[in-house]
């Protein structure tokens, strides 16, 4: 059946999404229509799938992209289904031979659902398909009931707030009502399209479980062990508020007043809520879950709320229509508008994630706020709590944005999959990563002598120790930030530095737990501590009498490289010949597990190589994963990364540049993400010419890593610079993540040269340095340019409002009116460490044009000054931002010079 041909409509919606994903693993040949002007660009190439671009208006613009195909699957947003005679009208001229209409909801067939104007328009497209095949009998239809979407609904708080740990229940909370999964609908469909005839001119009725918002609850408690706050509400009231909602014409809130008649028709038992009595789902494929794999789902979405949640953004917008987290923080304040419903308001203020798949098995990382309460290493008064909360925020919207741009869809050489979110945050993939372990052995240990609850219990505890651990590295990464928040009592700011090295030293105890222990989340705690600076006020006695981070990082490298062997099927995307292969964060289990946690893996392994990469580059240490002189020429990582930018980034490139390349936040992503990944080249080239240099190999040695750094320049000032050059005029009317992205890629870049030349004039090779004078040139200039952005444009990182920390806060302190930081980009950048390098060695080039003559005092004196300012605004209180201070001034102390300026 696979030799059927699928048109699906929508197919870059919250359901279209998994959905293509679904068929395409089955095999099918699918066309994707979208609307002209709609997402369809977010949408990767694949072998199998057609994107036609049409107007779901007019049945003329339909028609042509119909023909040949066999289902039609319409997945159009809610706000569209009343609107798809046209697209039935193409099909049926088409002929296609099934059409499966947007519905996936309540049961539309129950006369009391029939009478919701959300419902009103799925009856009458049920009734104009039963009138086409009629006209024509090979014509037929299926709709698909699935009550809730299950995941999705958690994910997003409709129908319980995981994260608030919050809920309004609804006709008493004890209504069991079906809900599904996304992959479960997904199943459904293809189970449809394999079994026709039993299924035409139907609604078939699935669900992945029959619950209650109580039973949830309760699985929740049982998990976090933590109280909800509960009310209570009648959806007979959300009868009377939706219709006076949507009486305010053309200012009503007609999302808000659809999804309060939804709940209506899905949790009321007047209106067949409850769907196990006539289940489809043993003819549709549909396994359903168990209990053991229910509490999964919750267990995955409460502890992603803990850790993972992702940067805010209000409801609505069709059915949070977005791909990207990127365009959540700023539009988060821009789009909050205030609805007559006191309950949809509380929604809006949630903050939601990046597109978020929870699959029953994927475990993400987080904490329980009970370990936290139990822990003396975690907060105690409502000022840690405050800052707990905080701290969350300013990680999801700072470290775990950046890395999961430089690890997601279009930034990692070594996966092409282009259904994978633009942003995966660090914990949602090493938790994952976790998840798929923890599951294999599980179904191991399963399939030998039974899950025993004590081998459960077990599981649980270890789990809980681990996410503890990372919950603490995460505590200490971010304590630097802590003097920013807004608002604060000003005897609170007074203990700033006591508690950053607090928690600097509660993280460095728990490292040692840590570094014993072989899990991907582990792997992100070690690495995240090795990136927290040394906080000011340790002696050296005390720094010297434990853990270093430079050790933690080697140990984390270490275990990414013993994990990945441990997997015995798992074989190293780096030594394939080719490295475009699908399926990594997917809605949908991938029937090969193994393919899909390779595809994660190799994502981790690309941020561990870049952590590597960057460490080698800016310490003398060797790198670990990849070896040194000619790493960047011979090993399959940089092969990937080089084959990347010249096989897949460079004819996409020229093609932009030939066509015309509009600068829009989408473009400049992708462009700063190839950009991301040739900076990680041309630093390993850098770091291989310091080996080269500083182990004193032969003079051949010195002039094959040479070469190659010229290449890696060359790519970056070819296939890039031009496409960068577009973008830089556009940067103001960037959004703020964009706007980080083009500061952090350039400071990157500018960082890698300051290093080179710095080498070559330490090793003397004027005969080098003469090679790359234009670049020198043009560095001393643009290095100061960039330096000055990052200092005047803004970042803002949102308040915790109702977020993580909230139920641990004092009544009224985290109320959702939180104000939010803005700082410069440089105060908030995640990698405070390589301004610092970088202001030392613009230092040392200025001192050096200085005292060439090249320069006069007023110039040096300004630049300097410049300098000083972008430590300035450094987060405070870590030794490493102490001593480029004391630096910088000790320079100006020196005989026959001047007090430092500014
Ligand atoms: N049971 C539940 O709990 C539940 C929850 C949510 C949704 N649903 C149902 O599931 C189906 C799909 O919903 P969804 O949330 O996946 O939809 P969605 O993400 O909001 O939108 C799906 C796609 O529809 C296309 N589209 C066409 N016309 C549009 C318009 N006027 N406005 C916005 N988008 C338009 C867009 O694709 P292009 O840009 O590519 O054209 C969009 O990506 C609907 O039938 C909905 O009612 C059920």
């Amino acid at each position: 059946m696979s030799s059927s041909h699928i048109a699906l409509a929508g197919a870059t919606g919250n359901l279209g999404v998994p959905i293509l994903q679904a068929l395409l693993d089955a095999g099918y040949k699918v066309t994707a229509l979208s609307r002209n002007g709609g997402n369809s660009s977010r949408l990767k190439p694949h072998p199998n799938l057609v994107v036609k671009q049409v107007d779901f208006t007019s049945a003329d613009s339909i028609s042509p992209a119909l023909q040949d195909i066999d289902v039609v699957v319409s997945c159009l947003a809610t706000l569209a289904i009343g609107s798809q005679t046209p697209l039935i009208d193409a099909a049926f001229g088409a002929g296609v031979k099934r059409f499966i209409p947007a519905e996936f909801g309540m049961d539309s067939r129950n006369p009391l659902c029939k009478e919701l104007p959300v419902c009103v328009p799925k009856a009458a497209v049920q009734q104009y398909l039963g009138e086409k095949h009629k006209l024509r009998p090979s014509f037929t239809w299926t709709g698909i009931a699935n009550g809730m979407f299950l995941d999705w609904c958690l994910g997003e708080g409709l129908v319980l707030n995981p994260e608030k740990h919050s809920a309004i229940l609804y006709n008493g909370g004890d209504v069991p009502f079906s809900a599904t999964t996304l992959a479960d609908v997904a199943t459904a469909v293809l189970g449809i399209i394999r079994h026709q005839s039993e299924t035409e001119n139907r609604l078939v009725y699935i669900h992945s479980a029959l619950v209650t918002q109580s039973k949830l609850i309760k699985m929740a408690v049982d998990i976090d062990g933590k109280a909800w706050q509960t009310t209570l509400k009648d959806t007979e009231d959300l009868k009377r508020e939706s219709p006076a909602e949507l009486a305010k014409g053309a200012h009503a809130d007609v999302e808000a007043a659809m999804l309060g008649f939804c709940f209506c028709g899905m949790l009321h038992p007047g209106y067949g809520c409850d769907f196990s009595d006539h289940l489809d789902n043993d003819l549709l494929g549909v396994k359903g879950l168990s209990d053991g794999e229910l509490r999964a789902v919750m267990a995955a979405e409460v502890r992603a709320h803990l850790v993972i949640t992702q940067v805010a953004s209000p409801i609505g917008t069709s059915f949070r229509n977005l791909f990207n987290s990127s365009s959540f923080v700023e539009s988060r304040a821009q789009k909050k508008k205030s609805c007559t419903f006191e309950w949809m308001n509380d929604l809006r203020k949630k903050p939601s994630g990046v597109r978020r798949e929870v699959r029953p098995t994927a475990r993400t990382a987080g904490l329980t706020p009970s370990e936290s309460c139990d822990s003396p290493d975690l907060p105690a008064d409502a000022d840690d709590a405050l800052l707990e909360s905080w701290s969350s925020e300013i990680f999801q919207q700072g470290f775990e944005t950046v890395f999961g741009l430089s690890v997601g869809r279009n930034s990692c050489p070594f996966v092409d999959d282009p259904l994978c979110d633009v942003c995966v945050p660090a914990t949602k993939l090493f938790g994952a990563l976790d998840a798929c372990i923890d599951e294999e052995v599980g179904q191991d240990s399963l399939s030998r002598e039974g899950r025993t609850p004590e081998a459960q219990g077990q599981k649980e505890e270890r789990n809980g120790e681990i996410d503890k651990s990372l919950r603490l590295a995460i505590r200490a990464y971010t304590a630097r930030w802590l003097p920013l928040i807004p608002d604060r009592d000003p005897s609170q700011r007074d203990q700033d530095e006591e508690r950053i090295k607090d928690t600097w030293r509660a993280a460095r105890r728990e490292m040692l737990k840590v570094i014993n222990r072989a899990s991907y989340r582990s792997i992100l705690t070690l690495c995240l501590f090795a990136q927290t600076p040394m906080p000011s006020g340790i002696s050296e006695e005390e720094e010297l009498d434990g853990l270093s981070g430079l050790v933690c990082l080697h140990t984390a490298l270490l275990q990414i490289q013993r994990l990945r062997e441990r997997q015995k099927k798992c074989q190293f995307r780096g030594s394939e010949a080719s490295p475009w292969r699908s399926a990594a964060i997917s809605s949908v289990p991938s029937p090969d597990r193994t393919e899909a946690f390779l595809s994660l893996e190799s994502r981790a392994y690309w941020a561990a190589v870049v952590w590597d990469t960057s460490s080698s580059l800016t310490s003398n240490f060797r790198a670990s994963l990849t070896s040194g002189l000619k790493g960047a020429c011979e090993e399959s990582v940089w092969r990937l990364s080089r084959a990347f930018l010249l096989g897949s980034w460079n004819p996409k490139a020229e093609q932009w540049l030939a066509k015309g390349f509009e600068v829009t936040d989408d473009t400049a992503s992708q462009v700063f993400s190839a950009a991301a990944v040739c900076g990680v080249y041309m630093w390993k080239c850098i770091t291989s010419l310091k080996e080269a240099l500083i182990e004193g190999v032969d003079e051949e040695g010195v002039l094959f890593a040479w070469s190659s750094l010229q290449e890696g320049l060359e790519i970056f000032r070819t296939t890039l610079c031009p496409l960068l050059c577009l973008c830089e005029r556009q940067v103001h009317f960037l959004d703020q993540l964009r706007r980080m992205s083009w500061y952090q890629i350039n400071m990157k870049y500018y960082l890698g040269v300051l290093i080179m030349l710095d080498i070559l004039e330490a090793a003397g090779r004027q005969d080098l340095l003469k090679q790359v004078e234009e670049i020198r040139m043009e560095v001393e200039h643009e290095s100061f340019n960039i330096l000055k952005f990052g200092m005047e444009s803004s970042y803002t990182i949102y308040g915790p409002g109702d977020g993580l920390g909230s139920s641990m806060a004092p009544a009224g302190v985290l109320d959702g009116s939180t104000p939010g930081i803005t700082a410069s980009l440089i105060a908030v950048d995640p990698c405070p460490h390589h301004v610092v390098d970088y202001v030392a060695l613009m230092h040392t080039a200025l001192i050096d044009k200085y005292r060439r003559g090249k320069m006069k005092y007023e110039a040096y004196s300004y630049l300097a000054g410049t300098l000083g300012k972008a430590l300035d605004q450094l987060p405070k209180h870590s030794k490493s931002v102490d001593v480029a201070h004391q630096n910088l001034r000790d320079s100006f102390q020196k005989p026959g010079s001047m007090t430092i300026p500014g």
